[in-house]
């Protein structure tokens, strides 16, 4: 197909990079990393005064980004993660005086259940802001930021619906660690269960345990669950487990058999197959890298 228009008498080309102005932004999910060096093609500021469609998940990676919401400007550094808002207005580039800004980004349509999970605190009434203290998790999620944009470019007629998950997997893994506040939106009881579930993962706690824990009635508790997660409990519990047992094979070299009975399978052929059918790839292929 050609992609060239004519627009005004002069001849434009559709912009296939979206680093610079004018790309459409017409996908679910867009990732990337935008390395702003001092003098660059890229130290420009990104100016859009009515916001996106979608989200913006930003994390510096290096150096320092200024970022203008209208009323006023915020710093970011290494470790300082921002979520804008649809529609929310915003100005930011490299802050004057720093040689470079370096940030990792996904652009994002999410699902309806994702909304606990994007009611952060801010650093203005539609820009949430999160920081991560130590360079540990911070490397952590510079990577899990790195798998959202590599499993997208994949190749695979699944790749968007992998990367969805994977963003998934990074938007939780920031609610886990934004300040207590930030989760105030779950009702406590809901959080208890939460917490109970997630310290008790290897074992197959019934509904009924889990709710007397809440101060539940099995039926209250699973439909209030659903209701603020968007998920039932065992689908919570099945992300949670295969949250760790990712975490555990690529962090250590525990056996295959020894991850799924800690994460809660002791059958290890069925951990197989709920790992492929979620991940897409195979417990040990995973190990792997793929
Ligand atoms: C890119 C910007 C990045 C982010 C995405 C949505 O052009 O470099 O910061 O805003 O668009």
């Amino acid at each position: 197909m050609d992609k060239t228009a004519v627009v005004h008498g002069r001849s434009s080309v559709a912009q296939t990079d979206p680093l610079f102005p004018g790309y459409p932004f017409d996908q679910h999910l867009v990732a990337g990393i935008t390395p702003i060096v001092s003098g660059g093609p890229l130290d420009f500021r990104i100016d859009r005064p009515h916001g996106m469609k979608g989200f913006i998940l930003n994390m510096t990676v290096r150096g320092t980004g200024d970022v203008f919401d209208g009323d006023r400007s915020v710093r970011c550094e290494r470790g300082d993660l921002l979520l804008f808002a649809p529609e929310a207005r915003h100005d930011y580039g490299r802050a004057d005086g720093h040689g470079e800004w370096f940030h990792r980004w996904v652009y994002f349509r999410p699902r309806g259940f994702w909304s606990p999970w994007l009611q952060w605190p801010g650093a203005s009434r539609h820009i949430g802001r999160l920081h991560l203290h130590g360079e540990a998790l911070r490397a952590e999620f510079e990577d899990l930021f790195t798998r959202v944009d590599q499993t997208h470019r994949g190749g695979r007629p699944t790749s968007q619906e992998l990367a969805i998950n994977q963003l998934e997997h990074l938007l939780i893994r920031c609610v886990e660690e934004a300040p207590a506040q930030a989760t105030r939106a779950i009702d406590a009881r809901v959080q208890a269960a939460c917490q109970f579930i997630a310290r008790h993962l290897a074992r197959d706690l019934s509904l009924e345990e889990i709710a007397r824990e809440a101060c539940l009635s099995p039926s209250r508790l699973a439909q209030l669950f659903r209701d603020q997660m968007g998920v039932t409990i065992v689908r919570w519990r099945e992300d949670q487990r295969l949250i760790l047992a990712k975490h555990l094979l690529r962090s250590s070299s525990t056996a295959i058999c020894t991850v799924s009975s800690l994460v809660g399978y002791d059958d290890q052929l069925y951990f197989s197959r709920v790992f492929r059918k979620r991940v897409g790839v195979s417990p040990s292929e995973f190990r792997r890298g793929a």
